[in-house]
């Protein structure tokens, strides 16, 4: 039996990617398949913790003994995120959010034009970013794709965003990533501290992360 090391831990998982729609059947969106996010909350109710997940538009079932809930687009995401975060002691930011929404959002499906068209676009606000500004005593992880200087990069995230670390992946890594079962990430700390994990399931990735943020909680819970 897995050890029950977050009984009475709530922790908050967002997973997969958003959609920032155009017009009723237009959208932005990215390939995340949720399938990381949805191990980490996995993982955290058999280590007895209290979990609600968050997750985009990804076709994996609810996983029991979960509380799940399906947004859209970013800004739904952030609602959940903000609101079940309020009493969480871990909250893992899996998520691929979009970075950006359409500036304003057609009601009706836009018809074909002759000639190019311009979207306009407006930044999405940054979830992980924002509950940094109000860390408390909770344990805040990111995870980061990057095609270069992944450590620098990552590190820097983690410190504009307050997070205690970031997961780094690489989209290029064959078996890993977006879709994949494995994942072979770098934990990076914001001080840039960091250390390479092997390639493993993406359920194993979310043990040795649960693992890593247990760590980190205030001793006296
Ligand atoms: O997109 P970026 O590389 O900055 O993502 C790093 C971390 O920040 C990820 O954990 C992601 O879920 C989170 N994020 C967020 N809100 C955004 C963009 C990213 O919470 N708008």
């Amino acid at each position: 039996a897995p050890v029950r090391d977050l009984a009475g831990v709530r922790v908050v998982v967002s997973a997969g990617p958003t959609r920032e729609y155009l017009d009723p059947v237009r959208f932005i969106s990215n390939p995340s398949s949720g399938k990381m996010g949805f191990a980490v909350a996995e993982a955290a109710r058999d280590r007895g913790a209290e979990v609600t997940l968050v997750t985009g538009p990804v076709t994996l079932p609810d996983p029991a003994g979960v509380r799940v809930v399906r947004i859209e687009s970013a800004l739904e995401l952030r609602d959940a995120v903000v609101d079940a975060a309020r009493d969480a002691g871990i909250v893992v930011m899996t998520a691929a959010v979009a970075d950006y929404r359409a500036a304003t959002q057609s009601g009706e499906k836009q018809a074909k034009v002759a000639g190019d068209v311009t979207i306009h676009l407006t930044p999405n606000p940054d979830i992980l970013a924002e509950l940094g500004r109000e860390k408390g005593d909770r344990v805040l992880v990111g995870f980061a794709m990057e095609t270069h200087a992944g450590v620098e990069r990552a590190a820097g995230k983690a410190q504009r965003k307050n997070a205690d670390f970031i997961l780094l992946n690489y989209p290029t890594r064959e078996g890993t990533a977006f879709g994949g079962d494995d994942n072979q990430v770098t934990l990076v700390r914001a001080d840039g501290s960091h250390e390479d994990w092997p390639r493993v399931s993406k359920r194993e990735v979310a043990e040795r992360l649960l693992t890593e943020a247990a760590r980190l909680l205030p001793a006296a819970r």
